[in-house]
């Protein structure tokens, strides 16, 4: 096979520099709680946290971690298919103990914060700011700021030869917008769909920017969801459909994300990116869900009364037995085997979910 010999070469060439013997060097996670690994946990708000039961039923020795999860979630899946253990950790964990980053098995960061957005704003409760200036989330913004000080860190370290050929090479997976999109849809704004859709796209492209600005070559993205559609937003429809208004909004965002995506490809020429289309994936297993193995696409696994979306996943919440069933694990958030499907279908998808290359052809590219 074609690709599998130039894989090898690269892998020579990476191992040569004292990389892990992988499709990538290292993978730099950024977003929302679909990746989180336990950012929160080292946040003093106590709002969106997930460290513990029955959250992590599934994780090794049943442990919580922080995510949002009856086990892995994407970021540990994509990690694994790029050739890790799981996703690499939370920025604080590596924060409070430095010599991690000077490890040979160094293999990058995972800054995502659940709740947080591309806006500042998202996720962060007006009142625990003003009263405390305390964070309840890390929003996009900040967590650029991290993965730059984390890149000044291993220039100090390692070098500048060996920082800017790992960030050349490595994945830098986001996936965030949902909190975002909720909290416009919600919040009664009096700014139009239109116009806040494109002031979103162009905080996103400024942000996406200033990580390619780090020397990041390689970008992943996931687009937003059908959020409509998870059981905390079904519980608000009577007829328990998906709420249109929030998905059309998801599918809005999708076609501003492609738009910005190829102009910056046009802009950066080095730039290789893939989008998933988590939309068109989500509803693609919502509405044919037998094949996949999924029996339940409405009712979440783990929560509280209608859809089991009106409460939070906690040790008074209903559990369901068959976990490997359901789509959704908590009012929100996919189950781990949701995620697999996710996270294989970024890997190795067709256009029509992942475009315009799949992950397997942006780490190899
Ligand atoms: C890197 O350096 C900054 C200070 O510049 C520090 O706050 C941070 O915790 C360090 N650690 C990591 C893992 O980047
Ligand atoms: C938006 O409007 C609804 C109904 O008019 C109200 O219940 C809700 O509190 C409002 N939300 C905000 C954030 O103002
Ligand atoms: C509620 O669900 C029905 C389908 O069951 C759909 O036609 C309707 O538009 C939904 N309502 C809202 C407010 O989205």
């Amino acid at each position: 096979m074609e690709s599998r010999t130039f894989l090898q070469v690269l892998c020579l060439a990476i191992v040569g520099l004292g990389f892990a013997n992988a499709e990538v060097p290292a993978v730099f996670v950024l977003g929302d709680s679909t990746a989180d690994v336990g950012t929160n946990n080292f946040l003093p708000g106590f709002k969106a946290r997930a460290d513990f039961p029955p959250n992590g039923i599934d994780f090794p020795s049943s442990r919580p971690t922080g995510r949002f999860s009856n086990g892995f979630n994407s970021a540990d899946f994509l990690a694994m298919l790029m050739g890790f253990k799981r996703s690499p950790l939370p920025f604080f964990a590596l924060a409070g103990n430095p010599k991690l980053l000077k490890r040979p098995s160094f293999r990058g960061v995972n800054f995502a914060s659940a709740g947080s957005g591309i806006l500042d704003m998202t996720g962060q409760t007006a009142l625990t700011s003003s009263l405390s200036g305390v964070k309840n989330v890390v929003p996009l913004r900040e967590q650029i700021e991290q993965l730059s000080a984390v890149h000044d860190n291993l220039t100090a370290i390692k070098g500048s030869a060996y920082t800017e050929i790992l960030f050349s090479r490595s994945l830098f997976f986001i996936s965030i917008g949902s909190n975002d999109l909720l909290s416009y849809f919600y919040s009664n704004s009096s700014v139009p769909k239109q116009e806040f859709i494109s002031a979103l796209g162009l905080e996103y492209e400024k942000q996406i920017m200033s990580i390619l600005e780090l020397g990041a070559k390689k970008i992943g993205i996931i687009s937003v969801p059908p959020v409509g559609c998870c059981p905390s937003q079904r519980a608000f429809n009577e007829s328990g459909g998906c709420l249109e208004g929030l998905n059309d909004l998801a599918l809005e965002f999708h076609s501003t994300i492609n738009a910005l995506l190829m102009k910056l490809g046009s802009e950066y020429t080095d730039l290789k990116y893939s989008l998933g289309n988590a939309y068109e994936m989500t509803i693609n297993v919502i509405d044919n869900p037998f094949p996949f193995g999924f029996k339940e696409v409405q009712t979440a696994c783990c929560g509280v009364k209608r859809f089991n979306g009106e409460g939070i996943c906690d040790k008074n919440a209903n559990l369901c037995l068959n976990r490997h069933e359901y789509l959704f694990w908590d009012l929100f958030h996919p189950t781990m085997t949701a995620s697999k499907l996710a996270a294989l279908t970024l890997y190795a998808g067709e256009p029509r979910f992942v475009s315009p290359i799949n992950f397997k052809q942006l780490a190899e590219a």
